[in-house]
């Protein structure tokens, strides 16, 4: 049923990730949160396919009478984000990338890294941001295929045997601050901290966009009691799982079919 709050956020994400951006937006703004787990990982589909994806998700949250969007994904926002502005010009859009230029004046060595999928470090998009702070630092690539599926999946035993390999590299690189490119990796910070160790910081980017959603549509941002409707394309009592643990709420998730 469409929503009748003329502040209400639809966000989106390929799966549970968007979670971890939610925990920034919510409960201060109403929310209509898509997964669509049914779909992920985009991190290794083509562009055409996560383009495809995001603007059908886009076109049904703004059917419900999402005020503005939060694409809540580094890699629909590395592939989509045009379209969707093109699809939807004076709907007020918010996309999420890596925290480079945040990472790069944290790290005292200059030598950072950026944890992505495989589909948004090979975007056109990131590699901009990588060229515009190219002259300031060295800055290490490095994709995580399997990942964000792996937490999808809560499967520990792939997650800790990933986490492993990507400290390794990520110690033999000597970096002291790591920018979370993901929005699903959030969710594995614990752990990888664990691995690395306090001198290294982990960059997040879930403030930074809710202080964006603050500057384009301060009313949505105004409450503290937020409406959350949960929507999936996967698994409707995994998502709710998911909310249960990473947001505190005890919350059904209904089924989509977009
Ligand atoms: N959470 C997503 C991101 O921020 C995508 C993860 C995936 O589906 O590969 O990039």
């Amino acid at each position: 049923m469409p929503s009748t709050c003329p502040c209400t956020l639809g966000v989106f994400d390929s799966g549970v990730g968007g979670l971890s951006v939610l925990r920034a937006l919510w409960p201060q703004a109403h929310v209509l949160y898509v997964a669509d787990s049914g779909h992920a990982p985009y991190g290794e589909k083509t562009p055409e396919q996560v383009r495809a994806r995001s603007l059908a998700i886009a076109g049904w949250l703004q059917a419900q009478g999402a005020a503005a969007l939060v694409v809540a994904c580094n890699t629909a926002t590395a592939h989509a984000v045009e379209a969707l502005r093109e699809a939807w010009p004076q709907w007020p859009l918010v996309g999420v990338e890596p925290g480079l230029k945040p990472a790069l004046a944290l790290s005292p060595s200059g030598r950072v890294a950026v944890l992505a999928t495989p589909g948004t470090l090979a975007s056109a998009r990131y590699a901009r941001l990588a060229r515009s702070h190219a002259a300031q630092a060295e800055v290490l690539a490095l994709p995580c295929p399997g990942l964000a599926a792996a937490i999808e999946a809560d499967d520990a035993p792939g997650l800790g045997r990933l986490l492993d390999d990507i400290a390794h590299q990520l110690q033999a690189a000597q970096v002291d601050t790591v920018v979370l490119g993901c929005t699903h990796y959030p969710f594995v910070a614990t752990e990888l901290q664990a691995r690395l160790g306090p001198a290294v910081q982990l960059v997040d980017t879930a403030e930074a966009i809710a202080r964006r959603v603050q500057a384009l549509l301060p009313q949505a941002m105004a409450g503290h009691n937020g409406l959350l409707q949960l929507w999936t394309t996967g698994e409707p009592a995994a998502l709710s799982r998911m909310a249960r643990r990473w947001l505190g709420v005890d919350l059904p998730a209904a089924a989509l079919a977009v």
